[in-house]
């Protein structure tokens, strides 16, 4: 055995796993000038419920966008940002995926955070472009509409071999927009960090 499996052996990494969690409409539409298109408050109780209490990251765009520009109460919220120098109050910056996936593994060994067991990739396009691949699992709202002028996409699940989905709930209904939650399941991801 040579001395880097050895000392793996010593020390084996602690797993996380992760997860990615979004509202997209039938042409995977998910966002129109920094903001939601949709805003289905079962939708957002649900998100809020699925990442208590856990770990979630996000792209910078998608901190902008949420409600007075701020982290997430009740989790751990780490930015994606290519601003060295931006300090964000209540939530970790990284600054490259490398450093993510660095900052992750040794709060998950040391036990620093211990909400680090579920990591949640919530947003935006960029972030989940980046991230998809190393999710087991993704947890999509469909809404049963098409934004046209939408600008930001998630990417098409039902057309990656890797992913299959399968409904979690009936259709729903909420000011005249129809939801419905979906999950969905990789069958191949990629461990953290791998490959980049
Ligand atoms: N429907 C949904 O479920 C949902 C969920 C979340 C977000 N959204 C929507 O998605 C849109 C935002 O998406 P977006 O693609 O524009 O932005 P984003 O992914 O939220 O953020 C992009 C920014 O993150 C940073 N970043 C990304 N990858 C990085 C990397 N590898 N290393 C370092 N920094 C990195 C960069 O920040 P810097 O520019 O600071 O370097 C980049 O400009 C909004 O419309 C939002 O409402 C929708």
């Amino acid at each position: 055995m040579n001395r880097i499996n050895q000392l793996n052996q010593e020390n084996p990494k602690k797993e996380f796993k992760m997860s990615a969690i979004a509202a997209a409409d039938l042409i995977w539409a998910i966002g129109r000038g920094n903001d939601l298109i949709y805003r289905i408050s079962a939708d957002l109780k649900r998100f809020r419920r699925l990442t208590l209490g856990r770990t979630v990251v996000m792209g910078h765009n998608t901190l902008l966008s949420l409600p007075g520009q701020k982290p997430l109460e009740g989790r751990t919220n780490i930015v994606l940002t290519r601003d060295t120098n931006l300090k964000i109050p209540g939530a970790v910056t990284v600054h490259s995926l490398r450093g993510f996936f660095d900052f992750a593994q040794a709060a998950a060994d040391t036990e620093e955070i211990k909400e680090i067991e579920e990591i949640f990739v919530i947003g935006g396009e960029s972030v989940y472009r980046q991230l998809l691949p190393y999710c087991g699992q993704a947890y999509i709202t469909r809404i049963y509409a098409g934004e046209l002028d939408a600008d930001r996409f998630f990417p098409d699940l039902d057309s990656d071999p890797h992913w299959s989905g399968e409904a979690e709930s009936e259709p729903a209904e909420e000011k005249g927009i129809g939801y419905r939650y979906f999950r969905y399941t990789n069958s191949a991801p990629l461990r953290p960090g791998e490959a980049l």
